[in-house]
């Protein structure tokens, strides 16, 4: 979900409206907004899509210089009307907005409801309304920390009453909040784009922070309300780098964006004449501390999971360390066995995903060093691991992540060439000649992404089946596994990753005549492995599209019914070239059966609840 909030001179309601429109990768699923009147409070809500506000708003306007926004993925209750945002009391003299989940609103709903509160909606946010209302007594400030207390989970608010029009007031317990400063003005957003059209500065809160905003002043304090003091930070990002820039789709951009990603991502990061990888925001886990890990666990959720699995492959090539992987949402909950001796690597793109912020906190809890690698700077997952990595790949608007995963990509290989020179796993010359390769990855994906062509066509033939099939080996599984989870998420249609070797114990029995397979055929030592998997299908009657590397594209093209072929590169480094090929058909396909590319039903891009 996404929060909005504005208090100072301007019409609040083009202010929330604009917020929420650089919100929406966050959630969509109705939005609504409370502008503070001269009538007293009022609220519009629409299900669906912004624009559904938008047109509620342009039939029915609200004026008024104070307001918040809200834009929602469902959690509790279904998309609705009655189920967006903002939530009131009883009175209606009180607005909540809220990210995150309240784990005891079903409690809190009965001790209330046997109090008399008749409640409107089937949120967990609605407790809130209802609780501050309860609470108040002549300051709104004070009846927000009373009403949290009883609060269990992970939320932002943004609360506005009518008895007391001149403030907004603002929480962060576990769910991000930016505080944007202006002159004669001021902002809240549950993310820096929500605020940039207006403002550069931003304060960011931490968990249990609060902050009580007029027009023209904005106190921090904690949700006890002990006054704190916070460094203002000055945001650079450029506003329009979160634009489509020309593009149909954010995802097409930031496809075609993956070779500056790459470049910014190595960016400061090579020592001159490619003799080794500098990472100085490595503070805390140091060579020394390095030299002393003796296993690696890797966790993350969706795309980053996957790039977590070509990272093992490269921490294990380079470093000769075992690592395990896991779904953060498993990881907790397997006991896995932690000791001071583990590096825990989170991968997150947006930093704020609460099963790996949770995977992280349980790491840390049982001592284990944490490196994350993200690529929002100041997210929670950043600020709470012992170092970051940052991916510099940019706002990634698209709810299908690319670039964020191939920079992820990236991230790994000069990580683990790092620590190969510290532990002296791979010789100066061969941490030279793998970075010689990763230094010529963002032409070759140039490469890559002037054949488009060739992929749309393929892309628009695969799209007129309900059912396909990605298969490969080693790394090619991983990227298998991505290219297959990026179809499903904007195309819906059904697609499985395997294992080559593995078809033949099961998958196989779904192989008939016509039955498009996307072979990922790139590693050399697996070459006739694979050529024999492909057989498999083929004599089944499925067809093969395989990417396959340069040096066997003679070979596979006996076998399969049409290849890409991809730019040379070593094994090991095939994935940042092999998965754009699969981005783009799965972006082709999605555009050929003329789904929301970049907003794929069901899902969101930050997912901030367990
Ligand atoms: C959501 C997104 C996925 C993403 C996953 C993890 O499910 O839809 O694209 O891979 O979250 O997100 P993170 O920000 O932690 O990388």
């Amino acid at each position: 979900c996404g929060i909005v909030g504005y208090i100072g001179t301007r019409n609040s309601q083009d202010v929330l409206l604009e917020g929420l429109s650089r919100l929406e990768y966050r959630g969509y699923d109705s939005a609504g907004i409370a502008v503070m009147t001269k009538q007293g409070l009022e609220i519009r809500k629409a299900e669906g899509r912004l624009e559904n506000l938008a047109g509620r708003l342009e039939g029915e306007p609200l004026t008024g210089e104070v307001g918040i926004g809200h834009t929602r993925w469902a959690t509790h209750g279904k998309p609705s009307d009655e189920n967006s945002h903002p939530h009131t009391d009883v009175t209606m003299k009180f607005s909540v907005v809220h990210n995150g989940i309240i784990e005891n609103y079903l409690e809190l709903k009965e001790e209330l409801t046997a109090e008399g509160v008749e409640f409107r909606s089937e949120t967990d946010t609605e407790v809130i309304s209802h609780l501050i209302a309860r609470e108040y007594q002549g300051d709104v400030v004070k009846a927000v920390q009373q009403a949290i207390r009883h609060l269990r989970g992970a939320f932002a608010l943004g609360v506005l009453t009518e008895y007391e029009p001149d403030r907004l007031v603002a929480v962060r317990c576990a769910s991000p909040l930016v505080i944007g400063i202006g002159e004669g003005e001021n902002f809240i957003g549950s993310d820096i784009p929500a605020i940039l059209q207006y403002t550069r500065r931003v304060y960011i809160l931490n968990d249990n922070e609060m902050a009580v905003l007029t027009k023209d002043a904005v106190d921090l304090m904690t949700i006890e309300g002990n006054s704190i003091s916070r460094e203002m930070i000055v945001v650079d990002w450029d506003a329009l780098t979160a634009e489509k820039g020309g593009y149909d789709h954010f995802m097409l951009k930031e496809i075609n964006e993956q070779p500056k990603a790459y470049r910014d991502t190595m960016r400061g990061r090579l020592r001159e004449g490619l003799s080794g990888v500098k990472l100085t925001e490595l503070k805390v886990i140091t060579p020394e501390v390095l030299r002393e890990i003796r296993n690696v666990h890797i966790v993350a959720c969706g795309t980053a999971y996957h790039a977590g699995l070509v990272g093992r492959s490269l921490i294990e090539h380079n470093v000769n360390i075992p690592v395990e992987t896991d779904v953060a949402s498993e990881y907790r909950y397997r006991k896995p066995i932690i000791k001071p001796d583990t590096l825990v690597i989170v991968v997150s793109q947006s930093g704020e995903t609460a099963d790996t912020l949770a995977a992280l906190r349980e790491a840390k809890r049982c001592g284990a060093s944490v490196l994350a690698i993200t690529n929002v700077v100041g997210s929670s997952v950043a600020r709470e691991a012992d170092d970051t990595i940052v991916t510099w790949a940019g706002p990634e608007i698209a709810v299908a992540s690319t670039k964020a995963y191939t920079s992820q990509l990236i991230a790994f290989m000069l990580f683990s060439l790092y620590w190969a020179e510290q532990v002296e796993s791979l010789s100066q010359e061969e941490i030279r000649h793998q970075l010689a390769a990763i230094e010529a990855l963002p032409e070759q994906v140039e490469l890559i992404l002037s054949q488009e062509d060739q992929l749309k066509r393929v892309a628009e033939d695969m799209a007129k089946h309900n059912s396909l099939f990605f298969i490969g080996r080693g790394v090619d599984y991983a990227v298998s596994l991505e290219g297959s989870l990026k179809l499903k998420e904007i195309s819906y249609i059904h697609s499985e990753a395997y294992p080559a070797g593995e078809l033949k114990h099961g998958t196989l029995a779904l192989i008939e005549e016509g039955v498009p397979v996307i072979a990922l055929v790139t590693q050399p030592a697996l070459i006739e492995k694979m050529i024999s998997n492909m057989q498999e299908v083929t004599a089944r009657g499925g067809r093969i599209f395989a990417i396959v590397d340069q040096a066997h594209k003679e070979q596979v093209a006996k076998t399969a019914d049409e290849v890409f072929v991809l730019p040379t590169t070593l094994a090991h480094l095939s994935p940042a070239l092999s998965v754009v090929p699969t981005q783009l058909i799965a972006y082709y396909a999605s555009l050929a059966l003329g789904h929301d590319v970049d907003k794929p039903r069901n899902l969101a891009k930050s997912v901030t609840v367990e």
